[in-house]
């Protein structure tokens, strides 16, 4: 199991302290939640669901009539429309300018060589910031991106209850550790280990969060599971007499689950396996798609990754080219203990991005893969998820990726890339609104303020005043950092935030009122729809050719 470890976003067996949930049980969970038992709050956009499931097959078929003017009239429809949404909708994003302040003094660690007794050092780092609403130097502050929205949705659950002590306890069963911030200290109660180092780097983005935003994180308990799986079944919390859900942090959810999704410890680095902090990597992912022109790449789809973490990607790899059949796909195992021997070289990330497209496929659960993949400037080929995170529901099909379907994948990636290539400069411009969707509403200034808004948000919903817990050390960068070699220091050195921020974070959304709720996912699914209706005519004609 050990070999398999790394690739994996998930415990070892023996790693978590029998914290490992049955795999087959959550992987293979029915995709839409079974209409009875749903909570209330989630029940209406199940309704929408329905409804749009009726009427997206009706438009769908309706307009199939002629799929080959069709593929040219959707894409023409696609992009227009997605213009205009990028007007009214999307956020203008901040000038880079506001970040030449030149007398910005930067604090970095001070490491006494004293930190291992776990003291935090006094040190003069600002406890508080202003943003001077005023000041003409700042620009006024732009509205975040629209997946920020999300964050209404995941606390909805307890906007009318609010999160009792009782509730915030109830979600400890499967927590690695409870933060608690208290007077813009952090404060941790740890449980049970973490998966390799996923708890360490999570808990320094919330030290980088208070010194991006100090004095603005407001006082706060929360509990953090770091293992794959959502838990937290809606249907257990749905009666009138159900107690209400346990408030618990993870880094994914699904359809069925009310975790409440954070962005994961990636961002800040993956010592394990050499990924490093997602501000640098971003800049040599930008940096790679400029020396390679979409055009001149491989018009394969390509994948590389570990195959046996989950069934679906061992069916994935049915597809691999071989004597007998052209899928259009070339696929990879990743070998990650003789890469882990040779440096990592063949895992650079920034130099993945090497063909037209590229294949995403969730693993035990969601995969962090997914914005390296996306950021490539290649045409993302999205297996059908069943998990989502912080970021992805920002995401639409025909638009940053190209739906692919779940059980017929081989046909499904065949036609795909049959059909960008003949289609080319549709295909290079939904590769281009991915990766500039990654570089742009997935910067480290959004992540960190994504942070801020849930958990202000959050801390609104408590009906409890937040303590520092009995068992709990407070933690630092000092006392996170200095202890620490190897990437564990390097990281955390190159993603510490040196000032507080300048400028204010971005306005949060207002909540999707029901109309444009059902639109978003009226959307998806009709899209998606569309697409599956034309590989399948692709596909009776080439059925009927013989070829
Ligand atoms: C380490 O701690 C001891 C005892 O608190 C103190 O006397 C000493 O000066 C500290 N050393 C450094 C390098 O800060
Ligand atoms: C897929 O096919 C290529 C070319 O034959 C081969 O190099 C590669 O190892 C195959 N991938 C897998 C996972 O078997
Ligand atoms: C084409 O043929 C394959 C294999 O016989 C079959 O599985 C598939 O459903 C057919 N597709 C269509 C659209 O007729």
């Amino acid at each position: 199991m050990q070999q398999q470890a790394p690739m994996r976003n998930s415990p070892s067996k023996n790693g978590s302290g029998g914290h490992s949930r049955s795999f087959t049980e959550t992987i293979w969970f029915p995709y839409v939640k079974s209409g009875l038992g749903i909570s209330p709050n989630r029940s209406y956009a199940l309704f929408s669901l329905l409804i749009l499931l009726i009427v997206g097959a009706f438009i769908s078929t309706r307009l199939l009539l002629d799929t080959t003017v069709l593929i040219e009239k959707e894409a023409v429809t696609t992009t227009a429309t997605t213009k205009t949404k990028i007007q009214t909708i999307s956020p203008k994003y901040p000038p880079p300018a506001t970040v030449i302040t030149q007398n910005t003094p930067e604090f970095t660690l001070h490491c006494s060589g004293n930190e291992t007794t776990g003291t935090c050092p006094i040190n003069n780092y600002p406890t508080t910031v202003s943003f001077g609403e005023d000041d003409s130097k700042h620009p006024p502050t732009a509205t975040c991106p629209d997946y920020f929205r999300w964050i209404h949705e995941d606390l909805r659950p307890w906007a009318k209850t609010g999160i009792t002590r009782e509730a915030l306890e109830s979600a400890k069963k499967t927590a690695n550790f409870r933060l608690a911030i208290v007077g813009g200290k952090v404060y941790v109660e740890k449980f049970q280990d973490a998966f390799q180092t996923r708890d360490v780097f999570t808990i320094w983005g919330f030290l980088q969060l208070l010194r991006k935003y100090p004095g603005k994180i407001p006082d706060l308990e929360l509990m953090f599971d770091c293992v794959d799986w959502p838990v937290v079944k809606a249907a257990n919390f749905a009666g009138v007499d159900a107690p209400p859900p346990p408030p618990l942090f993870r880094y994914c959810g699904n359809e069925e689950t009310l975790d409440i999704v954070f962005p994961d410890w990636s961002f800040w680095g993956w010592s394990e396996v050499n990924i490093k902090p997602w501000e640098s990597l971003l800049k040599d992912l930008r940096e790679g798609n400029q020396r390679n022109n979409w055009i001149d790449r491989e018009p394969y789809a390509y994948w590389k990754g570990n195959p046996l973490v989950a069934e679906t990607r061992q069916d994935l790899m049915k597809c691999n080219v071989s004597e007998e059949h052209e899928w259009n796909a070339r696929l990879y195992a990743q070998d990650w203990i003789r890469e882990s021997k040779e440096g990592y070289k063949q895992s650079d990330l920034a130099s993945q991005c090497h063909h037209r497209y590229k294949i995403y496929i969730e693993g035990s659960a969601w995969s962090v893969s997914e914005k390296y993949i996306l950021a490539c400037d290649s045409v993302t080929l999205l297996v059908k998820p069943h998990y989502y995170d912080f970021f992805t529901r920002g995401l639409l099909p025909a638009h940053h990726y190209w739906p692919v379907r779940e059980h017929d994948k081989c046909r499904s990636i065949k036609f795909a890339v049959h059909w960008g290539n003949s289609h080319s400069q549709k295909a290079k411009d939904i590769g281009k609104t991915a990766s500039e969707f990654i570089q742009q509403e997935l910067k480290m200034d959004y992540v960190y303020d994504y942070m801020y808004h849930l958990l202000n948000e959050y801390s609104k919903l408590l009906r409890f005043k937040p303590e520092i817990p009995q068992n709990a050390k407070e933690i630092c960068s000092e006392t996170m950092a200095c202890p620490r070699s190897g990437n564990e220091r390097k990281f955390m050195t190159e993603s510490l935030v040196k000032h507080p921020a300048e400028t204010g974070p971005c306005a949060m959304p207002p909540p999707y009122d029901p109309a444009s709720f059902y639109a978003v996912v009226k959307r998806k699914q009709s899209t998606t729809m569309r697409i599956q209706q034309w590989e399948m005519k692709y596909w009776s004609k080439q059925n009927q050719t013989g070829s």
